[in-house]
């Protein structure tokens, strides 16, 4: 797979069989990740991957916060304001799952709220000291990481849904008072079979966001 089809076959795929990801693959995609360039080369990624018995703990404790309509509060602050460009193309996301995905439209909220059924979720943390530089590097990482699943025929989303009860995840994944969970990619075998999956997010023309300068 050439990097231009591995960019065009990452697609965020919201339901998964139960099968989980053998250690080996996984491995493999997190040492892949691990090639991301870095503010001289800090490296600030603290991934802590959530599979089987725990992320079944999680998502029971994700259950009850829903059941007890608990406000979600990713650690990761909301922005306060979008840009009237940014507005403009996220609304295109719901047009965008009409088209491609009929009646399972409907599962966006069911799977979002069930992890996605996925096998693993891959936590991406930092440093609570670090700044957005950091945040810039995770994304990058972000990217490495679902382009190598791509490559090693996986599936996977980073979403905030994921993030949305961080003392349920500090408990389950025990995880540091110094660390911040920057965002979950849920990762695992696609459900070919649920239509949601079919989804094709439009892009921009380059025009509206780039400008050459001679
Ligand atoms: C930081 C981040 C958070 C996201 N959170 C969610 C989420 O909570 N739920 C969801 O269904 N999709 C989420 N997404 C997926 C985006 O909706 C998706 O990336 C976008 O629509 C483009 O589609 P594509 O990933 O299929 O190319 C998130 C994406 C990013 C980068």
């Amino acid at each position: 797979m050439t990097v231009h089809e591995a960019l065009l076959a990452r697609r965020s795929m919201r339901a998964y069989k139960p099968e989980p990801v053998p250690r080996d693959i996984l491995v493999k995609v997190l040492k892949d990740a691990a090639q991301t360039p870095s503010w001289a080369n800090s490296q600030p990624w603290e991934i802590v991957v959530a599979e089987g018995e725990t992320l079944k703990k999680i998502k029971d404790g994700y259950t009850d916060c829903y059941a007890k309509a608990v406000k979600g509060s990713p650690e990761l602050a909301s922005p306060h304001e979008w840009t009237a460009a940014a507005k403009r193309r996220q609304q295109g996301l719901f047009p965008d799952m009409m088209r491609d995905c009929g009646e399972a439209v409907n599962q966006f909220g069911p799977l979002n709220a069930s992890m996605f059924n996925a096998p693993a979720v891959i936590y991406i943390c930092m440093d609570k000291i670090l700044s957005t530089w950091s945040v810039y590097d995770i994304g990058a990482y972000s990217q490495s990481l679902m382009l190598s699943a791509a490559e090693n025929g996986l599936g996977t989303i980073p979403a905030i849904t994921l993030c949305l009860y961080p003392e349920v995840l500090r408990r389950e994944l025990s995880l540091p008072d110094n660390l911040q969970i920057i965002i979950g990619i849920a990762i695992g075998y696609v459900d070919e079979t649920n239509s949601l999956n079919n989804l094709h997010t439009s892009r921009s023309p380059i025009e509206e966001n780039v400008t050459f300068r001679m």
